[in-house]
């Protein structure tokens, strides 16, 4: 004979129960079939949830905290500030492990559950109220409701449902909920992740701009059924993969997916023209970037670890005569010397101006972004804030060929390297990112005889290419 469960000795004493009070328990009874601690577990929404599971399963969502990066950026700063940025960090990367009390910094994450790593479903979907722009202070309902955008969920066996205007991406609430972990203020008071505040000043945060939330772009909708439950309806059901720039550096889920996923946004975030002059014996390259899909800077969040940077090389004769932003695979941009060099990001510095790579370091930033659109009308400084214009200039004949794009790498190599060096990263994980190429920024330009003009006996030349 096998032991009755916990859970049926439990259900034995309840029915007792009911029968001498049955009132009461008609209000206590459990009618869903998921624990509070079932719910916590992503694990448990697969079985119905299976499109929405596997999509979250390879996001940095759930990567959160498992990032040997993060892991080893945690425990450095643990350890540099004795502790003092205590949950600072988990607070957004395992919000759940701080939720119910079980680190205090996060360097016990290895030993906790799986749902308390990450950003988990539980997380989102039990969200009330957003009580501040920054450093994730989303409150939680704990009533076990899983709240979502559908406004008139189907009853199931499983859990409570309701809608929220929070987790309804074509609500501007939406956008709350989420820029509440997407924006970073350090204990020392700099803002140093500002993707929300990006986004409020954008073109995209009001009406006349189609008031697109984070979601509009982030989560992709498709009509499906919300869950392979029987009779479950048509719905409109949105990706939980969430691609933009890191990728899983270590074994993980849907990790080729979400690799297309990133080169397919990056490819269409950027609009590029070159304009190639040639007049008294100077070339001059003028590149001009925009940034046209991203709703807030380019880069944004982490900028200060991304390395963006513009690589151009001109031939003559199939000899190089001209390269700015050559860096090899394993070479650190920073460690390269090029006076020419067109880059975008945050660099960050300590109190006496020396440039640093760690958050807590942090005491002033400076930023080179391609911001997000402000205003449709062109013609207004507005307007022409989002295209930035770099010149180039090589001395003698006009080069028969130059390509030109913008390269990103989602961290600097000398970051990873410092890590390494204190010896809370490993080396073999130096090798393991991407530089990804942006298609939409990639030019390749060869002399066209039509473009060279005659003016009192002086030739000159002038083109403009794009994509
Ligand atoms: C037994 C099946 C089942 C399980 C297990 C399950 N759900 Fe659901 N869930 C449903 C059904 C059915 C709906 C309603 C779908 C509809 O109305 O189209 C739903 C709806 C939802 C909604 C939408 C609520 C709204 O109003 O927008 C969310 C969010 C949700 N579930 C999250 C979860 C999470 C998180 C888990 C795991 C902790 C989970 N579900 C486990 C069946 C299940
Ligand atoms: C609890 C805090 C939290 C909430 C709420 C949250 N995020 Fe995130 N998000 C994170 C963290 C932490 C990461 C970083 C994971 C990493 O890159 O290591 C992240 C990563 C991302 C990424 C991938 C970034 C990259 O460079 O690959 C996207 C896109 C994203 N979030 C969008 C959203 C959207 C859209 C919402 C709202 C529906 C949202 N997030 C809500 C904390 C949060
Ligand atoms: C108009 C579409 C659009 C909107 C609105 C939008 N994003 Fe993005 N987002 C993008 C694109 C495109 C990228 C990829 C380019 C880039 O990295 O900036 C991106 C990148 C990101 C990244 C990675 C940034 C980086 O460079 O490391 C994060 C994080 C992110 N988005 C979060 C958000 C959040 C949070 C919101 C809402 C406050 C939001 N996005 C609103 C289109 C959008
Ligand atoms: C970063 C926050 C976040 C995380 C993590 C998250 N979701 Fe969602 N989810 C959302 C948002 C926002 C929506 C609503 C989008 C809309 O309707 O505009 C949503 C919608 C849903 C829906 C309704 C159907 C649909 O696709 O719109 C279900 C079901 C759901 N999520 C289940 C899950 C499950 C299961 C997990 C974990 C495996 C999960 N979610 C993780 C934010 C999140
Ligand atoms: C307010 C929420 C929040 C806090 C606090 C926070 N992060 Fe993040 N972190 C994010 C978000 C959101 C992203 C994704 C940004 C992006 O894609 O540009 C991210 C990305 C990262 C990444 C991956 C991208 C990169 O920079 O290489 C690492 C590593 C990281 N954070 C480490 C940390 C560490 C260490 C701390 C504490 C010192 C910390 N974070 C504190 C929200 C937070």
């Amino acid at each position: 004979m096998t032991m009755p469960s916990l859970h049926s000795v439990r259900k034995v004493k309840l029915l007792l129960l009911c029968g001498l009070l049955l009132s009461a328990c008609q209000e206590k009874a459990p009618s869903y079939s998921l624990s509070q601690e079932e719910l916590y577990d992503p694990a448990s929404c697969a079985s119905c949830h299976p499109t929405q599971h596997q999509e979250w399963s390879g996001s940095m969502h759930a990567y959160a905290s498992e990032d040997p990066v993060f892991v080893a950026m945690n425990a450095r700063g643990q350890r540099e500030t004795n502790g003092e940025l205590g949950n600072f960090c988990i607070n957004c990367h395992a919000p759940m492990a701080v939720q119910l009390g079980l680190s205090q910094d996060g360097l016990n994450l290895s030993e906790l559950p799986s749902y308390a790593q990450g950003v988990t479903c539980y997380f989102c979907h039990s969200v009330e109220s957003v009580e501040g722009n920054h450093n994730n202070p989303l409150k939680l309902a704990d009533d076990d409701v899983m709240r979502g955008g559908l406004k008139e969920p189907m009853a199931n066996k499983a859990h409570a449902s309701r809608y929220s205007k929070l987790m309804d991406r074509t609500q501007p609430e939406s956008a709350k909920a989420c820029g509440a972990c997407h924006d970073v203020v350090t204990p020392a008071g700099v803002h140093l992740e500002r993707t929300f505040r990006e986004w409020q000043d954008s073109l995209y945060a009001n009406e006349d701009g189609g008031g697109l939330t984070c979601g509009s772009c982030h989560m992709r909708g498709q009509d499906a059924a919300a869950s392979n439950v029987d009779n479950s309806p048509l719905r409109r059901v949105h990706d939980h993969a969430m691609p933009a720039v890191d990728l899983a550096i270590t074994s993980f889920p849907e990790q080729e997916a979400q690799k297309a996923a990133v080169q397919e946004l990056l490819d269409t975030t950027l609009s590029a023209e070159l304009c190639v002059t040639w007049a008294n014996d100077e070339t001059q390259l003028n590149f001009t970037l925009e940034n046209v899909t991203a709703g807030h800077s380019f880069p944004s969040g982490a900028a200060h670890d991304r390395r963006v940077w513009v690589e151009v090389v001109a031939y003559q004769d199939e000899n190089v005569v001209f390269s700015s932003g050559l860096v090899g695979e394993d070479e650190a941009l920073n460690n390269i010397q090029d006076t020419q060099l067109w880059r975008f990001g945050d660099q960050i510095y300590d109190d006496d101006g020396h440039e640093v790579h760690m958050f807590w370091d942090a005491r002033s930033i400076e930023s080179n972004l391609l911001p997000a659109p402000t205003t449709l009308l062109p013609g207004t400084s507005h307007y022409t804030n989002t295209h930035k214009l770099h010149t180039y200039r090589i001395d003698g004949e006009l080069p028969d060929r130059v390509t030109i794009g913008v390269k990103f790498r989602p961290i600097g190599l000398d970051i990873l390297q410092d890590l390494v060096d204190s010896g809370d990263l490993s080396a073999q994980h130096l090798g393991a990112f991407e530089t990804f190429n942006l298609a939409s920024s990639q030019i390749e330009w060869s002399t066209n005889q039509a473009y060279f003009s005659e003016n009192d006996g002086k030739q000159t030349y002038y083109e403009c290419v794009s994509p």
